[in-house]
């Protein structure tokens, strides 16, 4: 899908409000697309909506929770009613927790799962059925991360959730291939990008040290916009695996390959560099 063929077509971004899908959304913009953006946060979702309007996109905000399956559908119908077409879809809201799996408040957990997880069969559900239905070319890109192919202790609700997102998205990849050709599905995998994502997850005392570190690791990541940049154009290449830090996920994912061929323990991930 080349780039300059989005003027005029529709993007649909979650996580809207901040970080990677403020800058994606930045991005669709920017090549002309109208942008809905849709974040729990209403407030920063109004905010990045009012700053590209100034700018003179076409945008529609639109308050939600991926939590919920019905306010995701309320998307989709808006999304349609203004715009008659999607063809970009970023499922892309999520979250993290950090702490001892027995630690972590059981509440805490399950929203790691409901957003991060279930947050993106949402936007599939909704979604898949209305783009099948367009003939013309799409693509859906589900925000995982290299914690959808690492482990990292202390972080085990994000881990399982991405690596839900890992295993949904190559499910989904083949079921479009079957069913809606037309349809494109990719995963990002983004590496360190400075957004909020620490800010936002909740500190117990157990896990203050690792908040500040994890917060201070991801400022020094790439910004949001050059992440946005990488994502669109994985789009336009139709890459399945799009990577911010290419190098580490080789890294990470040969590793992996190691521990599951060799059938080692997981201690080997962490062996030299991780
Ligand atoms: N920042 C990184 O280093 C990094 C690395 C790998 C993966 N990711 C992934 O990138 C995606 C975006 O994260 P980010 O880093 O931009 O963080 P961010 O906190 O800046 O943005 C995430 C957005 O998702 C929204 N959100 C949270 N719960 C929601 C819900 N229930 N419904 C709708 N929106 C909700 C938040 O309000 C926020 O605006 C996430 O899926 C995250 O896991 C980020």
């Amino acid at each position: 899908m080349r780039l300059e063929d989005l003027r005029g077509r529709t993007a649909v971004v979650t996580g809207a409000g901040s970080g990677i899908g403020e800058g994606a959304a930045r991005y669709a913009a920017s090549l002309g697309m109208n942008v809905v953006l849709a974040d729990v946060a209403a407030e920063r979702l109004g905010a990045v909506a009012a700053e590209l309007r100034a700018g003179g996109a076409a945008v529609l905000a639109v308050p939600t929770d991926v939590r919920d399956a019905a306010a995701v559908d309320a998307l989709a119908e808006a999304a349609y009613a203004e715009y008659g077409e999607v063809t970009v879809l970023l499922n892309n809201a999520g979250l993290e927790s950090l702490g001892f799996t027995w630690e972590v408040p059981a509440d805490e957990w399950r929203r790691v799962i409901d957003v991060n997880l279930l947050g993106v069969f949402h936007g599939l559900r909704s979604f898949v059925p209305r783009m099948g239905a367009d003939p013309r070319p799409s693509h859906i890109v589900n925000t995982c991360s290299v914690g959808g192919i690492a482990i990292t202790p202390r972080m085990t609700a994000y881990a399982a959730s991405k690596h839900g997102v890992q295993a949904l998205t190559e499910s989904v990849y083949l079921e479009c291939a079957e069913a809606f050709p037309q349809i494109a599905v990719s995963v990002f995998s983004p590496g360190q990008v400075a957004t909020r994502i620490f800010e936002d997850a909740p500190v117990h005392e157990q896990t203050a040290d690792d908040a500040g570190f994890w917060r201070d690791q991801i400022r020094e990541g790439m910004t949001p916009d050059e992440a946005a940049k990488l994502l669109f154009d994985g789009i336009a290449r139709d890459d399945f695996w799009i990577l911010t830090h290419p190098e580490a996920f080789e890294r990470l994912a040969s590793k992996r390959a190691r521990v599951l061929g060799e059938k080692l323990r997981p201690d080997a991930l962490f062996d030299g560099r991780n």
